[in-house]
């Protein structure tokens, strides 16, 4: 057992599992190595989907082979600025943002294709989804990215509720979490 807290990655995990089961339709934003894509279809299994995006080809096969044994994944080797056109519903949707581990920092997410995805993905959601944002400061292009994210959740209506978990006092720049849930508003009361 560890004292410590969890990877932002790790909660992100723990946020998503609360909110989904079998049967549901799901997004992993940014594939990646696969394994958050890996985690959702474990969730969704045996008759949910989940939608896998990533513009590398490298990141769909690295992660193709992390989920051989899935077979209700749709990949798609797009942006996830296209959500809307290939899904219209969803329960969950995850963001791992900045460079696919182990290859080379030259691809990055960007400021323009994430904010249009983190709306897309805020216009599918379900009632009582959640959306999950990994955010990297720190690297080229972090810095950027993760202040116009935080700017751009922060000026979500109140039909959102919207965190954030951030390690303080890190001798790096700590990723940051935000989780985004949408609100279930009770059905209006009759006026009898
Ligand atoms: C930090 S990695 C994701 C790690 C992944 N969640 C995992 O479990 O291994 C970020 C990924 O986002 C991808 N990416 C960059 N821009 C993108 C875009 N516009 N749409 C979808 N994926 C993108 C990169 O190619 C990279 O593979």
């Amino acid at each position: 057992m560890t004292s410590g807290f969890p990877r932002p990655t790790e909660l992100a995990q723990v946020w998503i599992r609360e909110v989904i089961q079998p049967g549901d339709t799901v997004v992993d934003a940014t594939t990646g190595n696969g394994y958050d894509t890996h985690f959702l279809a474990e969730c969704v299994t045996p008759t949910g989907k989940v939608h896998a995006f990533d513009i590398q080809q490298q990141a769909i096969d690295a992660a193709q082979r992390h989920c051989e044994n899935h077979h209700n994944i749709h990949w798609h080797l797009a942006s996830h600025a296209t959500l809307e056109t290939h899904l219209s519903l969803a329960r969950a949707v995850m963001f791992n943002l900045g460079y696919l581990p182990g290859a080379a920092h030259t691809c990055i997410t960007t400021v323009s294709d994430t904010l249009a995805a983190i709306d897309a993905a805020c216009c599918i959601l379900q009632d009582g989804g959640r959306i999950t944002i990994v955010c990297y400061p720190g690297h080229s292009g972090g810095d950027e990215e993760t202040s116009a994210v935080l700017n751009h959740v922060a000026g979500l209506s109140t039909a959102w509720q919207v965190v954030k978990y951030e390690k303080i006092g890190t001798l790096r720049p700590a990723p940051i979490l935000i989780g985004i849930s949408k609100r279930q508003f009770p059905l209006a009361k009759s006026t009898r």
